[in-house]
């Protein structure tokens, strides 16, 4: 069963000083992604602990929240049949080392921590996440 849905996404600070906004997007349209919404944006590091808050226990929990309050990022809403999942696989594997061949971690991540991306990891943690840069 299909069913239409929409994830967050984060094109994170790694890749956006890389000049790799458009040919990201342009991964997401060529997956059949609708960009519902769209912001580029820069946090301060108290925003980003409150993004990562299921991270909070986390040892890498400091070292990440530093990390995506470093530069700008875009912000977006993607929508596709079963965007959650089908924009995991199309990220890849957390670690880019990891990531199979033609996901975006492959193609543009540095490491674990410049992975490039960012995408919900379910779909009540899309609607939090939506919610928490586009609730208007
Ligand atoms: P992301 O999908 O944004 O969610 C949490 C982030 O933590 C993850 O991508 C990684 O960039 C980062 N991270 C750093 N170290 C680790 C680790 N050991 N395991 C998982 N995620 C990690």
């Amino acid at each position: 069963m299909s069913s239409l849905e929409q994830t967050l996404s984060i094109i994170k600070p790694d890749a956006v000083e890389r000049n790799l906004i458009e040919e990201i997007k342009q991964e997401f349209k060529k997956n059949n992604f609708t960009i519902l919404k769209e912001k580029k944006i820069k946090l301060e590091k108290q925003e980003a602990e409150k993004f990562y808050k299921v991270h909070q226990t986390k040892p890498f929990y400091n070292d990440l929240c530093s990390y995506l309050s470093s530069g700008p990022i875009v912000v977006m809403v993607l929508e596709s049949e079963n965007a959650v999942l089908k924009n995991r696989e199309l990220m890849g594997a957390t670690d880019p080392t990891k990531a199979e061949e033609g996901t975006l971690r492959k193609k543009f991540g540095i490491s674990i921590d410049k992975n490039s991306v960012h995408g919900s990891d379910s779909l009540e943690n899309a609607r939090i996440e939506i919610d928490f840069f586009f609730k208007d």
